[in-house]
C-alpha cells in the first residue's frame, strides 16, 4: 500500500487555494481532494509497516497549533504555498518522524520543506517563466485564513491513470492547547 502522512485543510483555506489555482496561466491544478500538508511520505509499504505507522502515531503526543499559508514559490515541476512561522509544524513534523523511526519505519532523509502543491508545471519557455514570475510576484504575500491543526491524517494513496487517489485511512488528534486566562 502506498501512504503517507498529512494535514488536512479546511474548506476556507481550500476555498482561498481553489481562487488561486482557477487565475493560474499555466500548470495543471492539483485535484482539490490532495491539497494538503504532507508531513511523511511513507511510499509503498507492506501492510505490516502500515500497520507499524498506524501503531506510532496512535502513540503521538503533540500539541494542536494554529497554522497559516503564506507565500507562493516554485521547486522544480512544483508551484507551492508555504507556511508562515512553520516552527510548531516542523516540531510535530519531528515528533512524527521520531515515532516513525521509533517503530522501525525509515524514511527517505529530505529536508522538510513544508508546503502544499497547487499545481504542476510544464517545461516553461522563457515567456513563460516571465509570465508565471509575474504572476507569483504580484501574490507574492498570499495569506490564507489562519486554521487550527488538531490532527494528523494517515492517508492512502493509490494511483492509476489519471493520477492518485487519497483516502484517509485514520486521524490522530493533537492534544488541545490548556484554555488560557
Ligand atoms: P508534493 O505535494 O510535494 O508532491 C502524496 O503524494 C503526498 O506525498 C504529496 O503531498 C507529495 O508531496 C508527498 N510526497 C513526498 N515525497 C514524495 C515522493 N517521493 N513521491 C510522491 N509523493 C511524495
Amino acid at each position: 500500500m502506498r501512504a503517507f502522512i498529512a494535514i488536512e485543510l479546511p474548506e476556507g483555506v481550500l476555498a482561498a487555494l481553489h481562487r488561486l489555482q482557477d487565475a493560474l496561466p499555466l500548470g495543471r491544478a492539483t485535484d482539490p481532494d490532495q491539497l494538503h500538508l504532507t508531513l511523511a511520505f511513507l511510499g509503498e509499504r507492506p501492510e505490516a509497516d502500515i500497520l507499524a505507522a498506524h501503531e506510532a502515531l496512535e502513540g503521538l503526543r503533540a500539541p494542536a497549533f494554529e497554522a497559516q499559508l503564506w507565500g507562493l514559490g516554485t521547486f522544480e515541476t512544483a508551484l507551492w504555498a508555504g507556511v508562515r512561522d512553520a516552527a510548531p509544524l516542523k516540531a510535530l513534523q519531528g515528533r512524527v518522524l521520531n515515532g516513525l523511526h521509533g517503530a522501525g519505519l525509515m524514511l527517505e532523509r529530505r529536508r522538510f520543506r513544508p508546503h502544499v502543491t497547487l499545481a504542476r508545471l510544464p517545461d516553461l519557455h522563457p515567456d513563460g517563466e516571465r509570465q508565471l514570475a509575474r504572476w507569483i510576484e504580484a501574490r507574492a504575500a498570499f495569506p490564507s485564513p489562519p486554521f487550527a491543526v488538531s490532527e494528523v491524517v494517515l492517508w492512502r494513496s493509490t494511483l492509476h491513470r489519471g493520477g492518485a487517489h487519497h483516502d484517509a485511512l485514520a486521524r490522530y488528534p493533537l492534544e488541545a492547547a490548556p484554555a488560557s486566562r
